[in-house]
């Protein structure tokens, strides 16, 4: 090998593994912390309580159940007044599997806590917001893409992404 080839091969290695640790940064924003108990969400603001019990929703396969919306003290303000998010605002979406008993509709065990965090600089891909899911009551987190979620909360980008709204 000459020593030309030599680095141009050095410098090929070299681009071929900042481009990996690129691409590798690109996919690997900062997880959301499990909300654990006595700061988890059930201390927060509730937003909302809805049931999607039927597949004539569209969203039935996916969250079928009973979910309560919560919002922290940050994202309080800006729900109420319509406004974007500041940064540290967190939103929890806690999913129950329901049973009918006598013609009430009841929760049953957790099926998933979905979460989203706004944090500006560091969910740049993502509308500023982090996203994960921690299964029933499992701490850890199991979403693999956070661009799953966006790909619905996109939508939503003339309300900083979320769908929920104050409820007088
Ligand atoms: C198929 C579309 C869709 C996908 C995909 C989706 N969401 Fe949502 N999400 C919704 C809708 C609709 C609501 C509003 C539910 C309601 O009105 O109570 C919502 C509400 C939320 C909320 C409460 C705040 C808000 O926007 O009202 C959180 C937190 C949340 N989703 C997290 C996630 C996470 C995490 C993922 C990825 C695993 C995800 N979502 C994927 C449609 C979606």
């Amino acid at each position: 090998m000459t020593s030309r080839t030599k680095i141009l091969l050095m410098v090929f290695v070299g681009a071929a593994v900042s481009l990996g640790t690129l691409v590798a940064q690109a996919q690997k924003k900062p997880a959301i912390a499990y909300p654990a108990y006595p700061n988890d969400p059930r201390k927060w603001r509730h937003v909302k309580t809805m049931v999607i019990f039927s597949k004539d929703n569209k969203l039935f396969n996916r969250f079928g159940g009973l979910h309560n919306v919560y919002v922290n003290d940050i994202g309080w303000p800006s729900l109420k007044a319509g406004k974007p998010y500041p940064d540290g605002s967190v939103f929890a979406l806690e999913l129950f599997d329901i049973s009918t008993p006598q013609g009430a509709i009841e929760p049953r065990g957790r099926k998933a806590l979905y979460m989203m965090k706004k944090s500006s600089k560091v969910y740049t891909d993502t509308g500023g917001w982090g996203f994960e899911v921690f299964q029933a009551y499992q701490p850890t987190g199991s979403l693999k893409d956070m661009k799953e979620c966006f790909s619905c909360h996109a939508k939503q980008k003339n309300k900083d992404y979320v769908y929920s709204d104050y409820m007088e």
